[in-house]
């Protein structure tokens, strides 16, 4: 029911797959079903469980014997991980252990696995699969184990057919103007951050150090990709996992291979919304890079998917959205 969640569902329902939700709505809202049925047209099945609850997901199991599963559900905050470790391996990594348990008893062995660019080594080179892991907080390290659990059920029992897809930066939103990202509070990310500046939610931005050597304007630079095409991304790797034995876990860089810094962010935010965006050139934020770009040639390869879309796209999309919803999916702050 989340950012990614929700498009990958429109995205499954367009290619012809039935979709049951299954969210605990910790970090998300059920308006998004209302939205969903606005744009596809269908009702579809929401059960409100937590996947750490195995009784709730064997009967889900029971009820909805699907064919394979993509797993979102984790808490995905940097900065509450680093204050709250034990909420997020408790919650991330037990609930997913729980969740394959359930899977388990009921014989469901696909599954697409939402994961994360945090997970790999400070790297200036566009990163490949292969490149050096190794997570600097808590919340990426819960992505890692959860990799780590996957490869070693899949190595237990060959049946198994698992997709790791790890995200760069996820950006914008259907173009509809009716789902888009929503976060709770104050947004630790750069998009949401702007687009709540450009509806007059926050008076401006941040910009967290402008002394990044890799950068022109010295601001950090990273890989957004527009959620339209991660979607695409999840619809693909079920496709290819429903065609291939199993062969362990296979990993895939979501990204563009293109790079963006945080003013040129802004720039072409007020662009395509007309609105200025204010900002102040702060400290840099603890653990940040100066680069972070994919290399998406295996993805492109492998499961026959690129990004399409551009940053006209991404910040005419997430404009719309947020102009259309200032407060999200709540109607007021
Ligand atoms: C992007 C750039 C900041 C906010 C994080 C997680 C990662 C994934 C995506 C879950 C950086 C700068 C940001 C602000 C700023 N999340 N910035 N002012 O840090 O690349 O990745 O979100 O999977 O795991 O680490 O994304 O959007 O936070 O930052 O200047 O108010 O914008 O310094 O250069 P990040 P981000």
């Amino acid at each position: 029911m989340g950012y990614i969640g929700s498009h990958t569902v429109i995205k499954l329902l367009e290619a012809g797959f039935d979709v049951i939700i299954v969210d605990n709505l910790v970090n998300s809202d059920k308006e998004v079903l209302n939205r969903l049925r606005q744009i596809t047209g269908k009702d579809v099945p929401f059960v409100e469980a937590d996947i750490s609850d195995r009784e709730a997901m064997d009967a889900f199991f029971k009820k909805y014997p699907v064919d394979a599963v993509i797993h979102f559900a984790a808490l995905k905050a940097v900065g509450e991980s680093v204050e709250k470790p034990l909420l997020y391996y408790k919650n991330n990594v037990n609930g997913t252990i729980s969740l394959l348990e359930s899977m388990i008893a009921a014989n469901i062995k696909t599954l697409v696995f939402s994961s994360s660019a945090t997970v790999y080594l400070p790297n200036n080179e566009p990163l490949k699969e292969d490149a050096p892991l190794g997570c600097s907080n808590p919340y990426g390290q819960t992505k890692r184990m959860m990799e780590i659990i996957l490869e070693d059920v899949c190595k237990a029992d060959p049946a198994w057919r698992v997709e790791l897809l790890r995200y760069f930066n996820p950006v914008g939103a259907h173009p509809s103007g009716l789902i888009g990202e929503a976060p709770q509070g104050i947004p630790n990310n750069l998009m949401p951050y702007i687009q709540q500046v450009g509806v007059g939610r926050r008076p401006f931005l941040n910009v967290f150090g402008n002394d990044y050597s890799e950068s022109p304007d010295g601001t950090g630079i990273r890989d957004y990709i527009h959620v339209q095409d991660l979607a695409d991304a999840h619809v693909k790797a079920v496709e290819y996992l429903m065609v291939t034995p199993g062969q362990g876990a296979t990993v895939h860089n979501l990204g563009t291979g293109k790079g963006s810094s945080v003013l040129e962010m802004v720039h072409a935010f007020e662009k395509a919304s007309g609105k200025p965006i204010p900002y102040k050139v702060g400290a840099r934020r603890p653990g940040d890079l100066g680069k972070v770009i994919c290399n998406p040639e295996k993805a492109n390869r492998e499961l026959g998917w690129v990004a399409k879309h551009d940053m006209n796209d991404i910040m005419a999309d997430a404009w719309r959205w947020q102009s259309m919803n200032p407060f999200g999916f709540a109607s007021s702050e």
